[in-house]
């Protein structure tokens, strides 16, 4: 080889290990619920690419959207400047956020919108003359994201062990994680009592503390938990009554993961500051927002520059993912998409229902079009020794799951039809078979 010829330039891939992951599976195209590759196999996307991909792989309407403006305006900056897809985005959001949440701050990712939802917050208490109100409460389980600001409020785990030293610390109250419960409860029983601890922290300290940080009903990458909804509501109670901005991260919960459109209206809540991302392109273009009350927005308006919310990134309110949005949203308004999501939901409470007592089930959950079986396992949590055996069985029959240790879910493209989502639960059912022969201790090699 010629030695000046440079070496390629690898590719790191998020989330893999090189030394112990599959190379990775080279995708040529992508349909609806499926994805194709190059070597002729058709994998159906159960897990909706990191949860983005709401309407299925290249919807047609947000296909063309996106090329009818690229021949329009690709990017302009959005400081002194503004664009109509921009525009007509937050009167389309308008339509479907909550009354009280009148403003919307552009960034880039479901992190971005949650670092700008911890920035605001801090700075709304800073700039009503109140500096003292500047820590975070977040939840025990609790995933934001992996930029310093949101793992700082995400639970500690291996992801974030190494950064340990500089995330900022947070107040960690329980969560609502009914099958191991933090305060020893049933659920027949419990008056919401894992809510008391965050009760008496408010109590004692509101006046240092800025927000309360959750991810709604839902928590995702800790082990997709559901919350009671009266969780929700008394989080919600308490940050009123002590005078504490509460934060409702709906980047993986909203446009209609959870049966509406946001997991908050499902309780009937509404948050002082709420992040999306994710579906709001229809999960095709990145593209985050953080809303807030009118309230906050405000506090931000003087003139003393000082004030100002000097925050930015180079893509805020690309129009090119502005038209993907407008064009997701229209979808919702001319498809029959809670129909899906409601038929989605049913199917997985029917199939959820038949293996909840299965030898190998711990408890099973589900939310909207999220499905979610915890497995009985030595080791739990992220590492644990099922998830890659789980992996490759899914992956060999044909379906992408990524499990979260021993927690398998399903969170579908609404588009799914009934057949491939019984597909799904199929196989599922086919793996929990064999979850005794996995979790068996390798036996010794005998002595030839
Ligand atoms: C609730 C929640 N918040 C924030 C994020 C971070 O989003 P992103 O990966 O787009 O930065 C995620 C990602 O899964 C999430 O589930």
């Amino acid at each position: 080889m010629n030695p000046t010829t440079p070496t390629p330039l690898r590719i790191w891939h998020p989330f893999s290990q090189p030394a112990l992951d599959p190379t990775p599976l080279r995708i040529t195209h992508a349909q609806g619920v499926y994805l194709y590759t190059d070597d002729g196999r058709r994998i159906l996307d159960a897990i909706s690419s990191w949860w983005t991909i709401i309407h299925g792989h290249c919807h047609p309407a947000i296909m063309s959207a996106i090329a009818a403006q690229t021949a329009q305006l690709d990017h302009v900056l959005l400081a002194g400047f503004t664009h109509d897809r921009i525009e007509e985005l937050a009167s389309c959001l308008r339509k479907i956020l909550p009354r009280e949440l009148d403003t919307i701050f552009f960034s880039d990712d479901g992190s971005t919108a949650v670092e700008v939802a911890l920035k605001m917050s801090v700075q709304y208490w800073q700039n009503i003359g109140r500096p003292q109100k500047n820590s975070i409460v977040a939840l025990e389980h609790a995933y934001h994201g992996d930029t310093v600001g949101a793992m700082s409020v995400g639970a500690r785990s291996a992801f974030s062990d190494p950064f340990r030293s500089f995330l900022f610390p947070v107040h960690r109250v329980h969560s609502a994680y009914c099958y191991r419960c933090p305060v020893g409860k049933t659920r027949a029983t419990c008056n919401i009592d894992c809510a008391d601890q965050l009760a008496r922290l408010l109590e004692e300290k509101h006046s240092e503390i800025a927000a309360v940080i959750v991810e709604p009903l839902l928590q995702g990458a800790g082990g997709m938990i559901v919350h009671p909804q009266e969780f929700l509501q008394r989080v919600r109670q308490l940050c009123s009554e002590y005078g504490v901005l509460l934060i409702a991260d709906e980047v993986l919960t909203g446009f209609g993961r959870c049966g509406k459109m946001f997991a908050c209206e499902l309780a009937g809540v509404v948050p002082d500051l709420m992040c999306l991302s994710k579906g709001i392109t229809g999960g095709v273009l990145p593209l985050a927002a953080t809303v807030c009350t009118g309230e906050i927005r405000r506090a931000f308006v003087s003139e003393d520059r000082s004030r100002t919310f000097y925050h930015g990134h180079s893509y805020t309110g690309n129009p090119i993912a502005a038209a993907a949005a407008v064009a997701s949203f229209r979808i919702f308004e001319n498809e029959p998409v809670f129909e899906r999501i409601t038929r989605i939901s049913q199917i997985h409470q029917q199939r959820l229902a038949a293996i909840e007592n299965h030898p190998a089930v711990g408890n099973v959950r589900s939310i909207g079009t999220v499905a979610a079986i915890e497995l009985r396992a030595d080791d739990l949590g992220y590492f644990s020794s099922l998830r890659p055996k789980l992996y490759d069985f899914f992956l060999n029959a044909g379906i992408l799951l990524r499990p979260l240790g021993n927690v398998i879910y399903i969170l579908p493209p609404y588009c799914i039809t009934a057949e491939e989502l019984h597909f799904v639960h199929d196989r599922i059912a086919d793996a929990l078979a064999r979850v005794p022969e996995w979790s068996a201790p390798p036996r010794a090699h005998a002595a030839s």
